[in-house]
């Protein structure tokens, strides 16, 4: 009795002081988690909220003009239904190559991407002959389409150590007697050349670092250049000077801001109705029970704050570290019947020199191998979707599950034959995620 009182009073120090393994704050409120100060923090979302025009580089090709249009539900850094498309076609090698698509009435060949941008910034005044937009050739005959993710809480997410990924890869996959294998990548981080980390984020981890991924989506989605990805994808019709994102009176770029607005922001709560319900606790077991939590694993927590990540371009801060945080992923890859056979882009995500770099611990294979496997959905927020997975072709979470084949045939197969109630108990957990 007396030890456990002892230790109830250990355990409400070390929370009261934010020590060892504390909880990441959760919320959408539109305040920083503790990293920055709140001022900054609301600095930094304007930037992420800030529209992007021709005169500051936008394009020639782009998605849309601010983070914020596929990044907002239900606020600044959420997620959103914008869905991008990405193609590619198999070459006589029968291996994956990416796409070539001719502009400017094949003038031009786009090469290094699967991503297919939706608008262009010309014919305009400047140049009223130049037609960029990018089309589907019929030679391109793999293709899909992947949502936009949330991004709120992934500072806690970056954070978590390379060796607790590989670990949780190893362990499942010999408990489940290699039934079930999450695949580790290792992935370029673009601002320290040659170093690698476990990819962590996008559909298909093709990310380490909020930073490297900062800068891929300001060149792909906006057409912004900067210190990390200094070339544009065309320069028909382009007039800014590169790099488009120069630094501002505090010495730091537009991407210094996206990248630190996520890490400082919070992580998703959960619906405070719903958590509660005796209906969605019991949801809660079954989905242990019937092994969704192999891949959609409840519980991580951070490394500790000192800690050099990225290469060793960044230090866990003290308020992101020993964190202990609920995404519901283990941030795997798997096949789970639903691959759409395209392979990460190298350029496309790490540049034009990346082939000019030597990269620790790289494997083109690898990449290859992952052809047919997605990221573990974190389900933390899922409640604000109506459109899931990553090609957002399922409209209802019951939907979503009976999708899950291949490695998680099992658990799917053992919703399908649950009662409909028990099923319901589910539906009801994750509405409340
Ligand atoms: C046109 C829509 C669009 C715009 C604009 C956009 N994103 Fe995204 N974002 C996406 C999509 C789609 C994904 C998933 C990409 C994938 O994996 O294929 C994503 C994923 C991400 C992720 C990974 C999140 C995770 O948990 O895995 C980060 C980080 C991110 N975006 C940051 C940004 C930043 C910073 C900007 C502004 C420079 C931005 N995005 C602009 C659509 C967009
Ligand atoms: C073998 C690993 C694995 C198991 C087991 C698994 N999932 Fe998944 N889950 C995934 C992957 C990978 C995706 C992403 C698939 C895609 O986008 O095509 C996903 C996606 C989802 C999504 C969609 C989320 C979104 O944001 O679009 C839901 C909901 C989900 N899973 C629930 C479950 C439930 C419930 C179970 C148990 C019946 C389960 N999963 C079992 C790996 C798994």
């Amino acid at each position: 009795m007396k030890l456990l009182a002892a230790a109830v009073l250990l355990s409400v120090a070390l929370a009261s002081t934010g020590s060892p393994n504390s909880d990441a704050p959760t919320g959408f409120d539109n305040k920083g988690n503790g990293m920055v100060d709140d001022t900054t923090h609301q600095a930094d979302q304007e930037k992420f909220d800030d529209i992007e025009t021709v005169a500051d580089g936008l394009g020639p090709l782009y998605n849309a003009q601010s983070c914020r249009e596929c990044h907002q539900n239900p606020t600044s850094g959420g997620t959103s239904q914008v869905a991008e498309l990405r193609v590619g076609h198999q070459g006589s090698d029968h291996l994956f190559h990416n796409a070539e698509i001719p502009i400017a009435h094949g003038a031009e060949v786009i090469t290094g991407r699967t991503l297919v941008n939706d608008r262009s910034i010309c014919p305009n005044a400047a140049s009223p002959d130049t037609e960029i937009q990018e089309h589907v050739p019929n030679s391109e005959n793999i293709r899909t389409t992947r949502i936009s993710l949330g991004v709120l809480g992934d500072g806690f997410v970056e954070a978590v150590a390379d060796e607790t990924l590989v670990g949780l890869a190893q362990k499942q996959c010999k408990e489940s007697h290699h039934k079930i294998c999450g695949q580790v990548i290792y992935v370029p981080i673009v601002e320290a050349p040659g170093q690698t980390g476990v990819g962590r984020f996008g559909w298909k981890d093709q990310h380490a670092s909020l930073l490297s991924f900062s800068g891929d989506a300001y060149l792909n989605e906006i057409g912004i250049t900067t210190r990390l990805f200094p070339d544009e994808v065309t320069k028909l019709c382009n007039t800014a000077p590169e790099p488009n994102d120069k630094a501002g009176a505090d010495g730091l770029d537009d991407v210094d801001h996206f990248a630190r607005f996520i890490r400082a922001s919070k992580a998703p709560a959960r619906d405070s109705k719903l958590a509660d319900t005796g209906q969605s606790q019991k949801g809660y077991k079954l989905f242990n029970k019937i092994g969704c939590a192999e891949c959609h694993v409840r519980t991580l927590t951070t490394a500790p704050a000192g800690t050099k990540i990225n290469g060793g371009t960044y230090t866990v801060p003290e308020t992101i570290g020993s964190k202990t945080f609920y995404p519901y992923s283990d941030f795997l890859l798997y096949n789970v019947g639903t691959g759409d056979g395209i392979v990460v882009p190298m350029v496309e995500h790490y540049g034009q020199k990346m082939y000019q770099i030597t990269w620790r611990n790289f494997s083109a294979q690898s990449f290859h191998n992952a052809q047919n496997k997605l990221r573990t959905a974190p389900l933390w927020g899922v409640r604000f979707r109506n459109r899931l997975m990553h090609d957002g072709e399922s409209t209802t979470l019951r939907d979503a599950i009976l999708r899950h084949r291949e490695e998680a045939y099992e658990s799917a197969h053992r919703f399908e034959r649950m009662s409909a109630s028990d099923q319901q108990a589910i539906l009801e957990f994750l509405s409340s995620l």
